[in-house]
């Protein structure tokens, strides 16, 4: 035993040096290698910018200019550069936005007036009439926000406006009996009470513009009796709801411009009016303490939520609702909330209305709104309350799948009756 492990120590002794050697005989001859390989760069005698021709004696010329002059081939892409060179400030230092219609005109010269043929009948009809912006009022309503929507006691907190057509008169009695009452609105276990008022955005849907049944009359006999409708002199169809958008914006600022929040969305949804406000009055106190912490009184809150979705891209399926051909625009599509419904303060409504005059008009309107975010620099927030894809079938049917929700798409008139008064019944159960 013993002779073993002295043997063992006697080997040890012996062979790490020799291994040691070894190692810095190789460190040795690769450095050796290294230095005699090396030879420095060639400096030139004059500097040469990479991509640039060498003219000799004379200062090089750049081969291509370092910004991008390739166009994009679709007409969107097109229109909106050629929107964004207008209001360079280095290029064009005197441009203001009134000039929007120049635009249109140097950009389509040589086209013919809805776009090319090649694109579709739906996109050709939008691209037709996307460079105006105004069109009368038929239907007004100056005084639901309060006389001259003056800042009054009774100015409401939440403006819903909610996007519909002319003949879904049971979508809108069903809201004004449940979740689009005008009026106070008390928080879940009496925190809180808000002014609410609720508006109806319409176009025109008549003879005027394709064969439809004239239900002008009944409408004026509805807006009689409830006094909650807007309607606008266009055409109202999917493509047409962007026109829509900026339209009520327009009116926001000069009937409405007091209220707080803004809930915008479809005729076919289901709001939880009272937890959606409890919602967005702790996001305004969050903001106003933010604000006294940072001691920048004009810090103006941006809150914009819904169900965000992220790098969406454009539908290439022809045939379908939402299909926008390559030859209209490349790209992807920015952060965008479904348009199911969204929530947005008021003061970020103005800012995106001043924003939208630099942005061209895109037929889906909540990619529209996300570009316009977009542009301001404003990240749409998550809620996973929204679900502006309705919960999973199996969870549809039980009141209490819909303890946390806010809002949720889609219900018919008779549902959206059935599930308020359940959801009325709720707290006590779940
Ligand atoms: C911009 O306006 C100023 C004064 O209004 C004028 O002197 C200047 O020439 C204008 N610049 C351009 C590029 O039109
Ligand atoms: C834009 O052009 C249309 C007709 O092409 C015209 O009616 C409208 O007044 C113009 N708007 C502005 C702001 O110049
Ligand atoms: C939008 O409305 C205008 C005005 O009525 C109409 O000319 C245009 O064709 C409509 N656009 C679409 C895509 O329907
Ligand atoms: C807040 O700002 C005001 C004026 O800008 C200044 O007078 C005041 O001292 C500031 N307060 C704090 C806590 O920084």
């Amino acid at each position: 035993m013993a002779r073993c492990r002295c043997r063992g120590k006697l080997l040890c002794m012996c062979l790490l040096p020799c291994m040691m050697t070894g190692h810095l005989v190789i460190y040795i001859l690769v450095s050796i290698f290294v230095t005699l390989s090396y030879t420095p760069p060639k400096i030139p005698q004059r500097y040469v910018a990479p991509g640039a021709s060498d003219p000799g004696p004379w200062s090089p010329l750049p081969l291509q200019p370092f910004w991008n002059l390739q166009l994009e081939r679709a007409l969107w892409n097109r229109l909106q550069h050629a929107l964004d060179r207008r209001h360079n400030p280095i290029l064009n230092a005197n441009a203001t936005s009134s000039d929007a219609n120049a635009t249109q005109r140097d950009c389509r010269a040589g086209l013919p007036p809805d776009g090319p043929a090649d694109l579709p009948e739906q996109v050709r009809a939008f691209v037709g009439s996307m460079h105006r912006r105004r069109y009368p009022l038929i239907i007004n309503q100056p005084n639901v926000c309060g006389p001259d929507g003056a800042l009054t006691p009774g100015s409401p907190a939440l403006l819903i406006a909610v996007k519909s057509q002319v003949g879904n008169f049971e979508n809108r009695q069903a809201i004004r009996e449940t979740w689009g009452r005008r009026g106070r609105v008390t928080g879940p276990m009496g925190r809180g009470v808000w002014e609410v008022r609720t508006v109806f955005l319409l176009g025109r849907q008549d003879a005027g513009n394709g064969p439809h049944p004239d239900l002008g009359r009944l409408l004026e006999l509805e807006n009689r009796q409830h006094a909650d409708i807007l309607q606008w002199d266009f055409r109202d169809t999917f493509f047409n709801l962007t026109l829509k958008e900026l339209l009520f914006w327009g009116w926001f600022e000069e009937h409405c411009p007091t209220a707080t929040f803004v809930f915008k969305g479809d005729d076919d949804v289901l709001v939880r009016t009272n937890r959606l406000l409890e919602y967005l009055q702790h996001r305004l106190d969050e903001h106003l303490l933010w604000r006294g912490l940072q001691n920048n009184s004009d810090a103006s809150f941006d809150l914009f939520v819904g169900e965000v979705i992220n790098n969406a891209r454009p539908n290439r399926e022809p045939n379908t609702k939402y299909y926008i051909p390559e030859s209209f625009y490349s790209g992807v599509y920015p952060p965008y909330a479904g348009g199911g419904g969204v929530a947005y303060s008021g003061s970020l409504l103005m800012r995106l209305k001043e924003v939208s005059e630099l942005v061209q008009m895109f037929p889906i309107d909540d990619v529209y709104l996300g570009m316009c975010l977009n542009r301001l620099g404003v990240a749409p927030s998550h809620h996973p309350g929204f679900f502006t894809f309705d919960l999973p079938r199996y969870k549809r049917t039980k009141p209490c799948s819909y303890r946390s929700v806010l809002l949720v798409h889609k219900r018919t008139p008779k549902q959206m009756l059935l599930l308020w008064r359940a959801l009325l019944g709720l707290p006590g159960r779940c």
